[in-house]
């Protein structure tokens, strides 16, 4: 029956949400849906720099744990970890930061390895680095790059290694569908990292994407990630449609069946690597109430496959058929 059915159950790879531990806690419906649903777990923020690490000797583990008790006590859901090393999301006291490269240098490697251990057997993988590459190519000149040189992003990798030798390791950014300096850059440092044994497992494609975007470029995208040889998570996916910031716009018929069909190219193009490659899905976040895109565009959307009340759209069940 219908009511059997789950992402978790018809997809032949891991599918998943990144929740909001919040909503996690309070929101049956939203608990609901990740319980049932979903096979791998994200914290949408908890396990960011400023939410786990809020002072230089303070740690805050409390929604992270909530997070991974909520995955092992419904059905051993694979949780993944986002993330280590990110540009935004930081404490002022890093931000602010006034000692020398090698004490920041501590900083990095602590942060990492003290959160890599916290949680090793518990967390599977994680996004090492996140967004480190302007959409031009360049090597954004984040805090992290301006202390600590270009090479902090294979350090980070190594650190990560060290705490947990089985934890697979990704390095996740956004724009593989558009920009293809930024997609190239990004190919030519794993490349340079499987060259130097530096230890990177991974791929995390975010595809937060407007529904107007091509399928040439979407495939273009997952097959240059599985090129590498490395596994390919898509690892933030909503689809948007209102990427004109039409004020007042509605749902229409004719845009949840537009909507439905990218959701389906993603999925069936991301099916099509070959099966030890596909480290899975993950959407950002649950329904469509739930999702940051609304207020970055500062306009109404309703990027996911849940709507506002956690009910299946079109996109869920072009999702299954997908790979049918
Ligand atoms: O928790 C505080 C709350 O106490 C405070 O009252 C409120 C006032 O602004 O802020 C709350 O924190 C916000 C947090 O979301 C939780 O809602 C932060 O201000 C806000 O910056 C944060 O935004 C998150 C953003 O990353 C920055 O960390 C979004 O929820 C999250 O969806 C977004 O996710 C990113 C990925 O990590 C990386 N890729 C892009 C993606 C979308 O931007």
């Amino acid at each position: 029956p219908a009511s059997d059915t789950s992402l978790q159950k018809m997809l032949p790879f891991k599918f998943g949400g990144a929740v909001n531990i919040n909503l996690l806690r309070t929101n049956t419906k939203y608990a609901d849906v990740a319980k049932h649903e979903y096979n791998s777990i994200t914290a949408e923020n908890a396990m960011k720099f400023g939410a786990l690490h809020p002072q230089e000797n303070t740690y805050n583990w409390t929604d992270a744990d909530y997070l991974v008790n909520f995955a092992q006590t419904n059905g051993a859901k694979r949780v993944h970890g986002h993330t280590l090393i990110w540009h935004q999301s930081l404490p002022s006291w890093v931000t602010n930061y006034s000692g020398d490269s090698a004490a920041f240098e501590n900083i990095m490697k602590t942060h990492i390895q003290t959160v890599v251990t916290r949680f090793k057997g518990k967390v599977t993988s994680w996004d090492v680095v996140n967004e480190a590459f302007e959409d031009s190519g360049v090597l954004r000149n984040s805090i992290w790059r301006q202390k600590l040189g270009d090479d902090y992003i294979a350090r980070c990798f190594q650190y990560a290694n060290q705490a947990d030798p089985d934890a697979i390791l990704f390095y996740n950014d956004y724009g593989h569908e558009y920009s293809s300096a930024k997609r190239t850059a990004i190919t030519n440092m794993i490349t340079d990292f499987k060259n130097r044994g530096i230890p990177i497992h991974g791929t995390g494609m975010q595809f937060h994407m407007t529904v107007t975007q091509s399928d040439a470029n979407i495939s273009t995208a997952i097959n240059a990630a599985a090129a590498t040889g490395l596994k390919v998570h898509i690892a933030e996916l909503d689809i948007r449609l209102n990427n004109d910031k039409v004020q007042g716009l509605t749902f229409t018929t004719a845009m949840a069946t537009q909507q439905a069909a990218k959701y389906g190219y993603v999925v069936k193009t991301f099916n099509a690597i070959p099966a030890a490659q596909k480290y899975g899905i993950t959407t950002w976040n649950v329904g469509d109430a739930d999702s940051w895109v609304p207020g970055w565009l500062g306009a109404p959307d309703w990027p996911l496959p849940f709507d506002a009340v956690y009910k299946r759209k079109p996109a869920y069940y072009s999702i299954i058929n997908a790979v049918k």
